[in-house]
């Protein structure tokens, strides 16, 4: 992929078009981009590589761009191995580079790579520099902008942000040139670094200070233009607040029954003016989508059928999800099915109930096997209760 930065900075990434599941748990219809760059100075610095899986034309895209130069440093600013899984084949082909990380950094690699470290690494901490010639690298330490070695790098000649796995998105380059950002990138973000909002807030704290003319970041595009818009969006959402106005309808349902009330749920609220509303199928719809869905918006309402003595499983999994990334802010109401002994509203209101400022929104609503007549004040009242 052809993707100019500038003069002497060059895009040297790669796309995966064909990864089943990226971390073996998102699907990615549009793949996923490994973003790798060199900064071509004096000093020849190569910020992060990819994962092994794009080794092989990285290397080429890497040579290409080096034209016969050899490579003086690598910045390693994510050790997850789908940024450092081509570390040792750079070391392999450039055995006196300097690798440039903080002490994480340092403590954390021997554990994925068995080359040795000692006379190979500069460690550096929040603020220190690295001149390339006419190019400058700042470092800024963004720990648990998904893990704690991350750190970010300011390049103060042409202002550019290496922003690590931060405004990063799903969907391979070459796929996505004209799609929109924001969703791809929302899902990425609460499912990926979710759980950390407290340390993208502190990053974005940083990064206020910085003048910012391009955000260059390890998947997704280069932002090049109108960053306020990312960094508004960066901001609402590692501040745990909805981004929009909505109201969620997420239904676990065994025979479809469930699924037949929330839909009922959902044309009422409709009816009633809400602003937007949304319907998902926890059994057969992606995770991953539903869990950004929920952050979205700042009202929920779980529909779920009992099963053995709980509720059903993957609306169990959808709460465990929402309680490991933080979910929090947010009203929800509870709606229950079962045909004897309804347990699932006791076994959904246990998890919400442990979640920050989630309010529980009443009345709960049961439901016996199927929708009937008599159920209808009651999802009325659910309706309003959430409006
Ligand atoms: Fe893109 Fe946290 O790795």
């Amino acid at each position: 992929m052809n993707i100019t930065i500038s003069d002497s900075i060059k895009y040297i990434g790669v796309d995966d078009t064909t990864i089943d599941l990226f971390e073996s748990q998102y699907v990615v219809p549009e793949g996923v981009s490994y973003n790798s760059y060199v900064i071509l100075d004096d000093k020849v610095a190569l910020m992060d590589t990819v994962d092994k899986r794009g080794m092989e034309e990285w290397e080429a895209n890497l040579m290409n761009a080096l034209g016969g130069r050899k490579v003086d440093y690598l910045v390693v600013q994510h050790l997850e191995p789908d940024h450092a899984g081509s570390i040792a084949r750079l070391v392999e082909l450039f055995p006196d580079v300097t690798l440039v990380g903080n002490e994480k950094t340092f403590q954390m690699m021997p554990q994925f790579f068995d080359f040795p470290l000692e006379g190979r690494t500069l460690t550096v901490k929040e603020g220190d520099t690295l001149s390339l010639g006419s190019h400058t690298l700042t470092f800024v330490m963004a720990p648990m902008v998904h893990w704690p070695e991350v750190m970010v790098s300011y390049e103060s000649s042409e202002k550019i942000l290496f922003s690590a796995d931060g405004f990063g998105k799903f969907g391979a380059l070459s796929l996505t040139e004209n799609e929109d950002w924001a969703c791809e990138a929302r899902r990425y973000y609460f499912n990926i670094v979710g759980k950390y909002g407290a340390s993208v807030q502190a990053l974005l704290k940083k990064a206020a200070g910085l003048d910012i003319s391009m955000i260059c970041p390890l998947h997704g595009p280069i932002l090049k233009e109108n960053l306020g818009y990312y960094l508004d969006l960066y901001n609402t959402w590692s501040s745990y607040e909805p981004e929009s106005k909505g109201i969620l309808i997420a239904y676990a349902s065994i025979h479809g029954n469930t699924g037949v009330v929330a839909e009922k749920l959902g044309e009422i609220l409709r009816q009633k003016g809400a602003e937007k509303v949304v319907v998902s199928d926890l059994a057969r719809e992606d995770m991953a989508e539903v869990i950004e869905d929920a952050f979205r918006y700042d009202r929920m309402i779980v529909a779920a059928a009992s099963y053995d003595g709980g509720v059903f499983p993957c609306m169990q999994d959808f709460l465990h999800h929402l309680q490991s990334k933080a979910y929090q802010n947010r009203k929800v109401g509870v709606l229950e099915n079962g045909s004897w002994g309804p347990t699932a509203a006791r076994a959904m209101k246990a998890t919400l109930e442990t979640l920050k400022n989630v309010t529980i929104v009443e009345p709960t609503v049961t439901i016996m096997s199927t929708l009937k007549d008599s159920d209808m004040p009651n999802l009325e009242a659910l309706a309003d209760a959430m409006l």
